[in-house]
């Protein structure tokens, strides 16, 4: 079974969590992107949901579905929200921030009633960071700075580069940096999270502790669930 056939199972167990004139949070991805489309589906049977997106991506998948949207900075509350994550360990800590949406993804998440996350097995680990590095949006103006300070905290720090259209540094949504950071695989990602974002011009950190309720583990087998019970 492939990657995309496992993404699937996870999104449809999410699937199943979304209630009639539920207010979602809706997360970024390509494990999300599965979500939208099958939600789409019910949407079409009759299911009536509004979404609050997480990102320019998440917009874009509400627009190509049709789901209405309320703006973020209209709302301080979602029932649900359904996002993916980069690296799972079995206590439920995460890692975000691939698509650069780390920000507005802890915001709706903190707002939410309900968090429900879902991956593919190759997300699943022992540690944080055995496989991912962790992401960090930074004030532009403040990045030198930080990353001195990440590498006084054992990191390994990389300004993320746009890529192929753009020179120079990658601009999130919010009009920031990023830094990728490599840690070793990490004993505490509580201890760690919280001096991250004691330093002066981090906006957020892609550590995401004691926040998922449930975790959708897809895998060539069926489903696993983990949760934080
Ligand atoms: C974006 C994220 C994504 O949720 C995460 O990268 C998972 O993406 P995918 O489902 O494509 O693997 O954190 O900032």
């Amino acid at each position: 079974m492939s990657i995309e056939e496992c993404k699937e199972i996870a999104a449809r167990a999410a699937l199943a969590e979304v209630l009639n004139e539920m207010v979602l949070g809706l997360g970024t991805g390509s494990t999300v992107e599965r979500f939208a489309e099958l939600l789409s589906s019910e949407i079409k049977k009759g299911l009536r949901i509004k979404v609050v997106p997480t990102s320019y991506h998440s917009i874009q998948m509400a627009l190509k579905y049709g789901f209405e949207v309320l703006p973020i900075e209209t709302v301080d509350k979602v029932d649900l929200v359904v996002d993916g994550a980069d690296e799972v360990d079995r206590k439920l800590n995460m890692i975000k921030g691939r698509g650069a949406a780390l920000a507005r993804e802890k915001v709706v998440a903190y707002m939410a009633l309900r968090r429900v996350y879902i991956v593919s097995y190759d997300k699943v680990v022992d540690k944080l960071c055995s496989t991912k590095p962790v992401p960090i949006e930074v004030l532009p103006f403040a990045y030198n700075y930080v990353m001195k300070k990440l590498r006084e905290l054992g990191g390994e720090p990389e300004l993320r580069e746009a890529g192929r259209f753009k020179d120079g540094p990658l601009i999130t949504d919010n009009g920031n940096f990023i830094i990728d950071v490599h840690f070793k695989p990490l004993d505490d990602p509580h201890e760690l999270e919280s001096k991250i974002k004691r330093i002066p011009g981090v906006v957020e950190v892609g550590l995401f502790c004691g926040i998922a309720d449930v975790v959708y583990v897809g895998r060539p087998d069926g489903l696993e669930v983990l949760t934080n019970s």
